[in-house]
């Protein structure tokens, strides 16, 4: 029996017009970033091969592999590109609650407003680095570092086995490709997961609920990265994908995402039983405004439950402005707030979409925290 599809809903958070035809841009830019990807990364290929044309005969004879090598790249680039092409099939009804017309029968993109920027092609890039964090054997050592500990905090307060875990409801903001929330949700928890970005959208999307088969997808996410690699196969590397069933959850599953700012999503206060961050926090412009809604949304007694670096999102972004605040305030602000730590873990070396061949690598010394909402706020705070 086919599992429930994993419904994404977008809150309403304005209904001005003009927000109305931002969003369908954005969304309609988004998806061109997809549809441009192949000319836009064969490009840069392009580039590499014109040079080589230009080098003297005898230093071109010192690199007898080098032309063979281009062609395995663009090969992967073109088979990255039929993966991309069935992540945007059918997206325009992505969304359970709301229609996003974005010129489906468009090969590339026309209006300047949703011509693909950079940034964007940077972030599909990463996306293709996020399905090996999430949904490959390859990101396993990285998942049982960022995930698992988290996992066994919430199953060791509310044991699958010896409570209704359909009434334990988890909250994981900025939930990526959806791993961490759909490990809740297989085992028996009411969870929904988060997200603004579409690109993780998108992709989340196509793995829960249009991949049926394990490892029937096959994708090239170093593909991109041009230095650092001590073999020229190390670029070219393969993933295979989803590595687990992903229609196989409990028949009475409560899975869900919700699109939007994790800010403006969540009105409703004393939800969640649980709120999960996983190299979350850090993406806010104010985190105490994070700190703030987490403790709004939690019911009384709940827990919140964080794993991850500080590696502030807008620090040094242009156009940007963020309050960065070291852990020890971020931990005082907390306990201001009203939590309790409950348990608390520094330099736990964790990485985030790390490509392990690599020449460079960077290790994040993250800290773990549990929290716990009282029961009832203490007199005074
Ligand atoms: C560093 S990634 C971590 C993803 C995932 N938790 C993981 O560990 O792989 C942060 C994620 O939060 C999302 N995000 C950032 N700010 C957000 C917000 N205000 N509301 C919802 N999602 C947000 C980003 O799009 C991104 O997918």
């Amino acid at each position: 029996m086919d599992a429930p599809m994993v419904k994404v809903k977008v809150e309403e958070i304005n209904d001005e017009i003009d927000v109305e035809s931002q969003e369908r841009e954005h969304f309609t830019r988004i998806l061109n970033s997809f549809r441009s990807y192949r000319t836009f990364c064969q490009r840069r290929v392009t580039d590499t091969l014109r040079y080589y044309e230009g080098l003297p005969t005898h230093h071109k004879q010192l690199i007898p592999n080098f032309l063979q090598h281009l062609t395995h790249v663009q090969w992967c680039i073109c088979e990255n590109y039929d993966v991309l092409k069935l992540i945007i099939q059918d997206v325009e009804h992505i969304f359970e609650n709301k229609q996003n017309a974005a010129n489906a029968g468009e090969d590339e993109p026309t209006s300047k407003a949703t011509l693909p920027k950079i940034s964007d092609m940077d972030k599909l890039k990463s996306t293709l680095r996020q399905f090996v964090r999430d949904w490959s054997t390859d990101g396993q050592a990285e998942r049982d570092v960022c995930y698992t500990p988290v996992i066994e905090e919430i199953v060791k307060r509310f044991p699958p086995e010896s409570c209704d875990s359909s009434q334990v409801s988890i909250l994981v903001p900025g939930a990526g490709l959806g791993r961490l929330a759909f490990e809740f949700a297989k085992r028996g928890y009411n969870c929904q997961g988060n997200e603004f970005s579409l690109y993780m959208l998108f992709s989340s999307n196509f793995v829960l609920n249009k991949c049926k088969e394990i490892n029937n997808y096959t994708l090239y996410p170093w593909v991109h990265q041009w230095t650092n690699n001590l073999r020229n196969e190390d670029q070219v590397r393969a993933i295979t994908f989803p590595d687990v069933d992903t229609s196989d959850l409990p028949e009475n599953a409560s899975f869900s995402m919700a699109a939007g700012n994790f800010l403006e999503v969540y009105e409703d206060p004393a939800v969640f039983d649980c709120v999960v961050t996983v190299f979350f926090i850090d993406t806010a412009h104010n985190i105490i405004a994070y700190v703030e809604k987490i403790f709004e949304i939690l019911k009384p007694g709940g827990y919140w439950v964080n794993m991850g670096p500080l590696l502030y999102h807008y620090a040094d972004m242009p156009n940007e402005v963020s309050i960065e605040l070291a852990y020890e305030d971020v931990r005082s602000v907390i306990e201001k707030m009203g939590f309790v730590f409950e348990m608390e873990k520094k330099n736990i070396a964790s990485t985030y979409t790390e490509n392990p061949a690599s020449m460079l690598t960077h290790t994040y010394n993250s800290v773990m925290f549990v929290c716990r909402k009282p029961v009832m706020k203490e007199e005074g705070q």
